[in-house]
């Protein structure tokens, strides 16, 4: 299956939201990657629902919606109308996941769960069926620009046995410090998403370093 390419609209330039937005819909990306921060679950606040209502007016691609807050429920419905696609919660700020996740599902998004860098995979042997998207963070959540944790390796491997071993149809998505240098590492020990916010947005020409990832893992 075709191998996908997220950037991360942290890392765009907010004053010129619209332009970033617009290079992501012309270029071979899949994804929109979309970071919620309330400051409380992470130690960042990002931005919030009037500037996700502005990404989605201009986005032409699937809108992937990751929230780092805490008590996600309460705002799954608003969301939803905000135009997301995927909506992923945080394992470890969902008390009760299984509820959560059927409401995601039931108001009309794929449902996702990231897992902090010390959050084993074995956590999820009892959702992973239920799951489209597991979110496995190579760094830890807050902020972009940081280095990709190496023990992700062996925790995408650990996934990918899980969803075999199940009949779970769920993508794995990597996000943190993706760059061409892990890429396809990552795409062997089975990765299907590459989140990646300062290796595009940071590098000179990003149409091309988007294209470039693209053309690495296909
Ligand atoms: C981190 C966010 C990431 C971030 C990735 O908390 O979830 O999506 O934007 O940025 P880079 O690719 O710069 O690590
Ligand atoms: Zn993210």
């Amino acid at each position: 299956m075709e191998k996908l390419v997220a950037p991360s609209i942290l890392a765009a330039d907010f004053g010129n939201l619209q332009r970033d937005v617009e290079m992501v819909n012309n270029s071979k990306a899949d994804w929109f990657h979309i970071d919620i921060m309330d400051g409380v679950f992470v130690p960042n606040i990002s931005f919030g629902m009037p500037v996700l209502k502005a990404i989605s007016k201009h986005a032409n691609k699937t809108i992937d919606v990751h929230l780092m807050i805490v008590d996600p429920d309460r705002y799954i419905n608003t969301f939803a109308e905000l135009g997301a696609d995927i909506l992923t919660v945080h394992y470890e700020a969902c008390t009760h996941l299984h509820r959560t996740i059927q409401a995601i599902k039931a108001a009309g998004m794929k449902a996702g769960v990231a897992l902090n860098p010390h959050t084993p995979i074995a956590v999820l042997e009892d959702i992973i069926e239920d799951l489209d998207l597991v979110c496995i963070m190579s760094v830890n959540p807050g902020f972009g620009g940081q280095s990709f944790i190496e023990n992700t390796y062996k925790k995408v491997s650990q996934l990918k046995h899980l969803i075999e071993f199940t009949s779970s149809k769920c993508k794995i998505e990597i996000d943190g410090g993706v760059s061409d240098q892990n890429a396809n590492k990552l795409i062997e020990a089975g990765a299907d998403v590459l989140v990646a916010g300062s290796f595009v947005f940071k590098s000179d020409n990003p149409t091309e370093t988007i294209s470039n990832l693209k053309d690495i893992i296909n």
